[in-house]
Formats: C-alpha cells, sequence, structure tokens
C-alpha cells in the first residue's frame, strides 16, 4: 500500500500523520464494526453547546447499492473519476439551528467538519482512509434523498481500505503519490497580534 505519513515537522500523534485522502480504493467491503467504530468517533466531537447538528447519510455498496448509485450521481464529474471504487459514500449534513431554541448556528459547518475529522482520523486508526469532497451537487442530493430544509448537505466522503496507485488512471495516479505539501506553521500563526506571524 501506498505510504503517505505526513512529514512531519514536529512530532504529532501517529493516527494524524497517518490520516490522508485516497482516490484508489480496494474492492472489499467495510466491516460493520469498522464503520460503527468510524461513525462512533464522529459522535463524540465536540460541538458547540453540545448541539451535534452533524448527520450522515451512509450507503454501502454492497447493502444500499441504490443510495450509493445516488450518491456518486450528485458528485462532480473529476470526483465521479475515482470515488466510485470505494465501497462506501457517506453524505454529510449540517443541522442549520439549534435543536433546543430554533435560533441559527453559526458553527453548524464547524461541528459537522470536526466530527467528519474526528471520523477521518478514526479510520485512519482503523486501517481504512475517507476522501473528502465538496465537488458535488448539493442541491441535486438534497432532491435524491429528500433532505428538508434547515438541513445542508456540506460534504461527500468516500470511505475504504487505501488500494494501489496503479489501479487508477495515470493522472490520478502520479497524484496519488507527489509530496505531501503544507504551510509552515509560521505562514498561518499569528503569535499575540494579527500579522505578527511566525512560529513559537
Ligand atoms: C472540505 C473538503 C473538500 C474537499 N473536496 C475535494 C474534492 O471535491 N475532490 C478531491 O479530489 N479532493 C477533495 N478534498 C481533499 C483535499 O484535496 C485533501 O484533503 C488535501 O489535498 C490534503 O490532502 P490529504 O487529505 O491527503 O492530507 C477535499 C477535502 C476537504 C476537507
Amino acid at each position: 500500500m501506498t505510504d503517505r505519513t505526513a512529514p512531519a515537522a514536529h512530532p504529532i500523534a501517529p493516527v494524524l500523520a497517518a490520516r490522508w485522502s485516497p482516490r484508489s480504493f480496494e474492492d472489499r467491503a467495510v466491516p460493520d464494526a469498522a464503520l460503527a467504530q468510524v461513525l462512533e468517533a464522529a459522535r463524540w466531537a465536540a460541538s458547540c453547546v453540545n448541539d451535534q447538528p452533524w448527520n450522515y447519510i451512509v450507503a454501502r455498496k454492497d447493502r444500499e447499492p441504490e443510495a450509493h448509485a445516488r450518491l456518486f450521481a450528485c458528485l462532480s464529474a473529476n470526483n465521479q473519476g475515482w470515488a466510485g471504487r470505494a465501497p462506501v459514500l457517506i453524505l454529510g449534513i449540517a443541522r442549520t439551528h439549534f435543536a433546543a431554541n430554533g435560533n441559527p448556528n453559526r458553527h453548524a459547518a464547524y461541528d459537522l467538519g470536526q466530527a467528519t475529522a474526528n471520523l477521518a482520523a478514526q479510520a485512519a486508526a482503523t486501517g481504512l482512509q475517507v476522501h473528502q469532497m465538496a465537488g458535488f451537487d448539493a442541491a441535486k442530493a438534497r432532491e435524491a434523498f429528500a433532505i428538508p430544509e434547515g438541513f445542508d448537505p456540506l460534504v461527500m466522503v468516500a470511505l475504504g481500505h487505501p488500494g494501489p496507485a496503479e489501479a487508477l488512471p495515470e493522472a490520478l495516479a502520479a497524484r496519488e503519490t507527489a509530496p505531501r505539501m503544507r504551510k509552515p506553521i509560521g505562514e498561518f500563526v499569528h503569535l499575540g497580534a494579527w500579522g505578527s506571524t511566525g512560529a513559537p
């Protein structure tokens, strides 16, 4: 399997270094226990006033093939070029107003992101990986799954066992093995004042 461990400049938790976003997936199902584990990890994310605004439509290719095909049909052409191999497709949806009082929740997307980051880290810890996607038609997904107003389809997630890069078309295989890049800490940390960028 492709080794994509993050070349971190400082030691980070092994599971965070192990997480990456493959486009090649093995043609085998995700065991129920593993799927439950990654969803449980999402469940334990922090959220604003513990509102837990996340919702996930989960479609397993072998068990919910029709829903899997419907989610696949919502993806952009680029993502359709590889994501159909994933044995599980997931649509992440944020409830936009607080359950307790109906007020708008400015942090709903943030909380869905935190839950999905937990899901991704747990997947990596379980020998799986996810690939998150913004490239999908949210209006089409809303219609296809009768998602009511007040719920925002925000991200599609491909989940499975990462497969060999060689299984992909050439251009995608090259991306699968390209060096992993990140900005240095000193570019996004502002020490004590906006604009005082620098590493601690
Ligand atoms: C919200 C979000 C949307 C993304 N959308 C897409 C997408 O539509 N297609 C795609 O191929 N990758 C997508 N990605 C994957 C990113 O390109 C990837 O996370 C980034 O290049 C860093 O690579 P890594 O996850 O392997 O560390 C998305 C990631 C996130 C978090």
